[in-house]
């Protein structure tokens, strides 16, 4: 039994409060989670919005980064993420990074281009990885299909990365609309108070 699943079935037994130590007891500082207890995710795609993505999922702290894959590893566009981690095993094909250390994957991040989501992801599914890929999700509505059917097969969690729906906007107005902040909602307004790059 692995660890990860045995501290689960741990903390739903009737003995959990027995056998769980706080980090407290152990000298570590609360909210502290031990490496064996994160995810040990694979990065797919670590430059422009996949660089992004591998540096949010890091600072979330709750995952190990345990392998990095880039069809352009080493190029200008990677280098923010492998300096920061000099000691990830690099891959320049997913397939052989799976082969070579799948058993060592509990998830995937996808930043890949859209054409690429597909074949990494449903690779990932039958290897029961659990996925966080970019949007969109695939280049036709049969690939999407054909990845919803894979994901309730193979029983993984999977997320499609729109910023709308995974950062704490999303989850402030949810929140709000819970605690009946905010009711029968019909119209939203959203305002920009700032440029970007593409309207000044
Ligand atoms: N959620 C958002 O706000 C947001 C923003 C921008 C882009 N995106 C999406 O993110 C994805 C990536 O966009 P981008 O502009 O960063 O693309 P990109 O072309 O810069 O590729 C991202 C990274 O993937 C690597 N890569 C390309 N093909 C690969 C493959 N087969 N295997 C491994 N690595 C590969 C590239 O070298 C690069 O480092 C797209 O699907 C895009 O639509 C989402």
């Amino acid at each position: 039994m692995k660890r990860r699943h045995f501290l689960k079935a741990a903390a739903i037994s009737p003995l959990a409060g027995c056998s769980v130590v706080s980090p407290e007891v152990l000298g570590k500082p609360l909210g502290y989670i031990a490496p064996s207890d994160k995810v040990n995710l694979a990065c797919v795609g670590i430059g422009n919005r996949g660089g992004s993505i591998t540096m949010d999922l890091h600072k979330t702290g709750l995952a190990n980064l345990v392998a990095f894959c880039d069809v352009d590893m080493g190029a200008p566009h990677t280098q923010k993420v492998l300096e920061q981690f000099p000691d990830v095993p690099r891959f320049q094909d997913f397939r052989e990074m799976f082969d070579k250390m799948g058993d060592q994957i509990d998830a995937v991040s996808v930043g890949t281009p859209d054409f690429s989501h597909f074949p990494i992801t449903m690779l990932a599914m039958s290897l029961g990885k659990h996925v966080y890929v970019e949007k969109p999700m695939a280049r036709t509505f049969n690939e999407v299909e054909l990845m919803i059917q894979a994901a309730a097969k193979y029983k993984v969690a999977t997320q499609m990365g729109n910023q709308g729906h995974s950062e704490a906007n999303y989850f402030q107005f949810k929140a709000w609309k819970e605690a009946g902040i905010i009711k029968d909602v019909t119209a939203v307004s959203a305002h920009m108070n700032n440029k970007r790059r593409w309207h000044p």
